[in-house]
């Protein structure tokens, strides 16, 4: 078997009444360690890093965009190019989002139909037919391990009826691509919409865990609701999905979040934060966020996170970081993405040794205080 998803153990002790876990997924790429954190390389590169780089941030998988890479430089090309893994050269494990939520959230206009949904490409302005069949098909040229499901996502707040519909549609759309044939090294996550309603999360989570996904993601949250709400969500819906199958909180979030999650029973996350942040000069450190064009670094020889050791922090100085931000240089972005990618990575390896131990309640209560959180 190609995919497995192995769950170690479980450690009640943030008494939620949801485990937090630590397992490891295992796909022909090898294995991802969870909790765990991708990194997201919506291009085919995780921006402003070597593939080296990000390895050596301790990222196990990172994730691709069936909409940008679909559109340029197109799926065909990625093909010929020998699949996402040999175009980008990263040998790791490799999931790819579906496009559907990046056609929702890019505020072009779109005509949603049972078939597809129809929008313009941002690149050139023709129109694009995106069925669920055929977001599965350039995923299956992207050849990425996890393919996810086409869904349909509604920007919040909504009415009822309408995130209903959605969440109906996400249903019948991932059933459709559960039935592409597809490949057999590449495995399918369902993803679980249903907005801030847990009577329709609950709904959907038991009609995606009856069809036979390797993996179970929640999406259509951190779209602006308050992160209590998304917890809330998290929570209402884990206890619904196959026990023995990984789930992924798509699009999530600040350490806090990740952490609040995995008490909640979640096993993988992907966000922009870390690289976007970092390539705007905001460094995430355990003392709290640093900005570090900030003139009170002007002179600092101190490193950005002694706690560090990555190359932002082993050997340059605030000083010298704050100078390439101000001057505009390259290496400012580059340096604090590796710098904010090594710190998330060391915040999920902290969280899986201490679920192992059985004091996860205890690290994130530590992580808190480090962070001036209540
Ligand atoms: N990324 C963040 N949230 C979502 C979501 O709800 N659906 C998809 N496909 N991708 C996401
Ligand atoms: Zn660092």
């Amino acid at each position: 078997m190609a995919f497995r998803f192995e769950l170690q153990c479980t450690d009640t002790s943030t008494a939620l009444g949801t485990p937090a876990r630590r397992g490891v997924f295992h796909t022909p790429h090898g294995p991802v360690q969870t909790p765990g954190f991708m990194p997201v390389g919506t291009q085919g590169t995780v921006k402003g890093l070597t593939i080296d780089q990000v390895a050596g941030t301790g990222a196990h998988m990172i994730l691709g965009n069936t909409y940008h890479l679909g559109l340029r430089p197109g799926h065909e090309v990625v093909k010929t190019l020998g699949g996402l893994h040999a175009m980008s050269g990263w040998e790791g494990p490799i999931l790819t989002d579906s496009g559907g939520f990046q056609v929702f959230s890019l505020d072009g206009i779109n005509k949603i139909s049972e078939h597809s949904v129809i929008f313009r490409s941002h690149i050139d302005g023709a129109l694009i037919d995106l069925t669920p069949e055929y977001s599965m098909q350039i995923q299956e040229s992207l050849g990425s391990d996890v393919a996810m499901v086409l869904d349909h996502v509604v920007a919040l707040p909504a009415e009822k009826d309408a995130v209903q519909d959605a969440m109906e549609r996400s249903i019948r759309w991932a059933k459709r691509c559960l039935e592409y044939a597809g490949r057999a090294d590449q495995a399918k996550f369902a993803i679980v919409q249903g907005g801030l309603d847990v009577e329709l999360r609950v709904q959907c989570a038991r009609e995606m865990a009856a069809m036979n996904f390797e993996g179970y993601a929640v999406g259509g949250l951190s779209v602006g609701e308050p992160p209590p709400e998304m917890y809330r969500i998290t929570q209402a819906t884990t206890p619904e999905l196959p026990q023995q199958k990984p789930r992924y909180l798509m699009g999530v979030g600040r350490p806090i979040d990740l952490l609040e999650s995995v008490a909640r029973g979640i096993d993988l996350f992907d966000c922009v934060m870390p690289t976007r942040n970092g390539r705007n000069g905001y460094a995430f450190t355990d003392a709290g966020p640093i900005k570090i064009r900030n003139a009170k670094h002007k002179t600092d020889t101190s490193p950005l996170d002694p706690n560090c050791d990555c190359l932002a922090c082993t050997r340059h100085s605030r000083g010298y970081l704050r100078h390439l931000f101000i001057v505009g240089e390259m290496l400012g972005p580059s340096l604090l993405s590796l710098h904010n990618l090594t710190y998330y990575q060391k915040v999920m390896q902290g969280a899986r040794e201490a679920i192992e131990q059985g004091c996860f309640a205890q690290y994130m209560a530590t992580k808190k205080q480090q962070w001036g959180i209540e």
